[in-house]
């Protein structure tokens, strides 16, 4: 087993925020070239209201189009019962929930304070294990709100904490809008640790300020081991204004690499997919790593 497990989220939570409406078919290539790299989870969409999230629209098709990988999991995102029907007739397996640890963003992101969003999460989560679906968990706005500003490390353990109570095997800890520096992150992951096992938190960070490659590190001594990332650092919140993409898988594969972590992934071939997702997109690959891995094997 590799010592880091690396959540590839480009196809979620990097198409999510992109102007243009990818087509279909460039989402299936791209979520089946991403697990042909050894990755072992690929985030592949999201059953919100199209009205909200026109660019996750089309989740069902690409479920059920995608060639999937044995040992690869195809997480969706899934809002409330209505999202997990439409997950569960698409033959999702896995499915992930998201909350946050701000009120405001809760409402802006969800339409319902936090303490509703864990009543419609409840049923969603009961019936989806019932049906043999692993159920993850996110809480936004760890390290800062674009509404509120900073907020309280006790919000974020509590609202994890509320997560795995109703089953959530991972927690994600989101920067949603990558405010977050070395030491406040260290000292995040410390406080959620209390109450969450250190075993069950992802790392989930956004790069808006070019920290996130840094609070990652800053963490991994307390044994955090799952890290969310997006391929060519695609990515953003449509409901936070000035979010940036998540960091670039290239930059973690590239980081772990360095420190004789195994990932299991292969670096030059996600860096290939970066810079044609890029292309597709016509957007600047937002990896350097990823360019400059491309500089050399092309
Ligand atoms: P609402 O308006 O409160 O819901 O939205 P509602 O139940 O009143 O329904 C309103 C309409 O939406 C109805 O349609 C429903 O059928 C429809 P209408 O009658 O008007 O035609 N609807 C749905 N349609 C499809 N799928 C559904 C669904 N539910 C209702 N599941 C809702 C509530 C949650 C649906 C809405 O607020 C929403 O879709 N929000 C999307 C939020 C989102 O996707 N945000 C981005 C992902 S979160 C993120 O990026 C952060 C993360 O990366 C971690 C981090 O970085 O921190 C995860
Ligand atoms: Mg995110």
């Amino acid at each position: 087993m590799a010592d880091i497990r690396i959540v590839e989220v480009g196809p979620r939570d990097g198409l999510q925020n992109e102007p243009v409406i990818v087509p279909l078919a460039t989402k299936v290539d791209l979520v089946d070239r991403l697990a042909r790299t050894g990755l072992k989870t690929v985030e592949a969409g999201a059953f919100v209201s199209p009205k909200w999230v026109p660019q996750m629209a089309g989740s069902a098709e690409l479920l059920t189009e995608i060639s999937p990988v044995s040992g690869v999991s195809y997480p969706v995102l899934v809002p409330n019962e209505k999202g997990l029907d439409a997950a569960m007739a698409a033959g999702a397996r896995e499915i992930a929930v998201f909350g946050a640890a701000s009120e405001s963003f809760s409402q802006r992101n969800i339409n319902c304070t936090i303490a509703e969003s864990l009543d419609r999460f409840r049923p969603v989560a009961a019936r989806a294990l019932a049906a043999g679906i692993k159920v993850r968990g996110y809480v936004s706005c760890v390290l800062g709100c674009p509404y509120e500003g900073a907020v309280d490390a006790g919000k974020v353990a509590e609202m994890a904490a509320a997560l795995v109570e109703i089953g959530c095997y991972e927690i994600s800890l989101g920067d949603t809008i990558g405010v977050g520096t070395p030491a406040k992150a260290a000292a995040m992951l410390r406080r959620v640790a209390l109450d969450v096992p250190v075993a069950k938190l992802a790392l989930h960070f956004h790069d808006t300020y070019g920290q996130a490659v840094a609070n990652i590190l800053a963490c991994l001594d307390q044994g955090v081991t799952v890290m969310d990332s997006a391929v060519a650092g695609l990515g953003g919140c449509p409901y936070a204004k000035g979010a940036s993409g998540n960091v670039a898988t290239e930059e973690l594969l590239y980081l772990f690499d360095g420190l004789g972590l195994s990932t299991g992934a292969d670096l030059d071939e996600v860096a290939r997919i970066g810079g044609w997702i890029s292309q597709q997109l016509g957007r600047a690959n937002g990896s350097k790593a990823g360019r400059a891995r491309l500089a050399v094997v092309g």
